[in-house]
């Protein structure tokens, strides 16, 4: 992506730039985080009481943190190590790089799990991963995952792939093909959903994901919760911020993050509608953790009509939602890159993506023939993931709460304020920017410390 002057950015059209923005920042978010992520993490950490923290979390905190990430991009025009500097001072670029290292540990893992999606294409177009039997379904995951080979040769592709994109700029055509594919996504989906709720025995799953058991509600499924929403918003490491500095004047901010957080969110409870019910259905374990995606939907696949082309096309789709969601990682990390230390996009981005590439080569590793290895009790993988969900994210969401609510409040009022955002609403922002989420989010990363 290139910087847009403003000159150029008053001269789109208002309807187009809205949507096209709504949509880029919905891109970023709609990813594995709401359709692979979600659907284990909901199940492991007690289905409806997980749904219920993590939509108080997502309609709360999420909408107050997008806006503030959005108007901090705007307000400053530049990406986040820039509009930290150019909004806080100095210090305050500290933020900004660790935003930057955020996004470097998350897409070295996320482009394994791409890779995953890339390699289930394939595999469905072979047919060789399409069954009804959930020992022999689980068993080919595992066999794949823990393999030496195979998954990082697919994850090499991957990272390639985002990197062409954000190379060649070839987002236009991104754009172009996502406008089309994020709803075919969800058409899928619907479809999806229908079988799965009609499989014998999908009633059990239903009332596990709706009926919250206020019983479960522990520490750990409020972090866990607070870290997913994190994550499958984008948030908490600058990328929304860098979107925002794209964003023309005549966008409203807290229209265009409701719209976000809510797409987003409505992914997260299809996809939960889509797995849930057939894990019950075919009788997996609920607990089973990162292959549940994976090891369900091919089962529910087996017993559909053309269930073959139907797997192929979930796939493909679920890949395309991945990328759009690494490009907007990669592009914090090469932009970066570019406009600190002046290199040109080209090596900046080759630099990266094979950087990143090497960091997922242990991840992946971490999951077959290197478990044994272990840091703090977590191998690689589950290493990057917590560190980056658990801790930088959280930490970045407090960051960019206190400088909108304490340090620059003004600026950000205008970004807020344009397009009659009422006076009251605005201050209920500048409330939960204050205290609120500073507040909360410090006492759910020290409670989990
Ligand atoms: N939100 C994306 C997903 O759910 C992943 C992602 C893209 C992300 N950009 C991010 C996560 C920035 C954290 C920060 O798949």
């Amino acid at each position: 992506m290139t910087e847009t002057p403003p000159s150029a950015r008053a001269s789109r059209t208002h309807w187009n730039s809205r949507i096209g923005f709504i949509l880029a920042a919905a891109g970023s978010a709609i990813g594995l985080g709401a359709i692979w992520k979600f659907p284990y993490v909901a199940s492991k950490n007690g289905g409806g009481a997980f749904l219920l923290v993590f939509i108080g979390f997502t309609f709360t905190l999420g909408i107050v943190l997008m806006m503030a990430e959005m108007a901090v991009g705007r307000a400053s025009n530049s990406s986040p190590v820039g509009a930290y500097r150019r909004l806080g001072g100095k210090h305050w670029r500290t933020v900004g790089y660790m935003g930057v290292l955020a996004g470097f540990l998350i897409l070295s893992f996320y482009s394994v799990v791409g890779g995953w999606t890339l390699a289930y294409v394939v595999k469905a177009a072979s047919g060789s991963v399409i069954h009804d039997n959930p020992k022999l379904l689980d068993q080919i995951f595992s066999a794949f995952i823990t393999a030496p080979i195979e998954p990082i040769l697919y994850h090499a592709l991957f990272m390639a792939l985002t990197a062409t994109v954000v190379l060649f700029g070839v987002q236009k055509g991104i754009e172009n093909l996502s406008k089309f594919l994020m709803p075919a996504l969800f058409i899928i989906m619907l479809v999806l959903i229908a079988r799965s709720l009609t499989l014998p025995g999908a009633l059990n799953g239903l009332t596990y994901f709706l009926t919250p058991d206020f019983s479960k509600i522990t520490g750990g499924v409020i972090i866990s919760a607070l870290g997913l929403s994190f994550f499958t918003l984008s948030l908490g490491m600058g990328a929304m911020i860098t979107y925002g500095s794209y964003v023309g004047e005549e966008t409203s901010i807290p229209g265009a993050a409701a719209w976000v957080v809510g797409l987003t969110t409505l992914t997260c409870v299809l996809a939960g509608f889509m797995v849930l019910p057939a894990v019950f259905a075919f009788g997996f374990d609920p607990a089973a953790g990162p292959g549940l995606t994976f090891i369900t939907m091919p089962a529910i696949f087996s017993k559909m009509v053309g269930g073959q082309w139907f797997a192929v096309a979930f796939f493909f789709l679920l890949l395309v939602a991945a990328l759009t969601s690494s490009v907007s990682l990669m592009e914090v990390v090469t932009s970066f890159l570019i406009d600190e230390f002046g290199v040109a996009r080209i090596p900046a981005t080759v630099v990266m993506a094979v950087l990143m590439f090497a960091l997922g080569i242990p991840a992946s590793l971490s999951l077959g023939i290197w478990s044994d290895y272990t840091f703090f009790g977590k191998g690689i993988f589950d290493l990057l993931d917590y560190s980056t969900e658990k801790i930088l994210m959280p930490i970045g969401g407090v960051m960019v709460s206190v400088l909108v609510g304490w340090k620059v409040w003004h600026q950000i009022h205008d970004e807020l304020h344009h397009r009659g955002m009422p006076l009251r609403g605005i201050g209920a922002i500048r409330f939960a920017c204050r205290y609120v989420a500073p507040i909360l989010v410090t006492c759910v990363l020290f409670y989990n410390l």
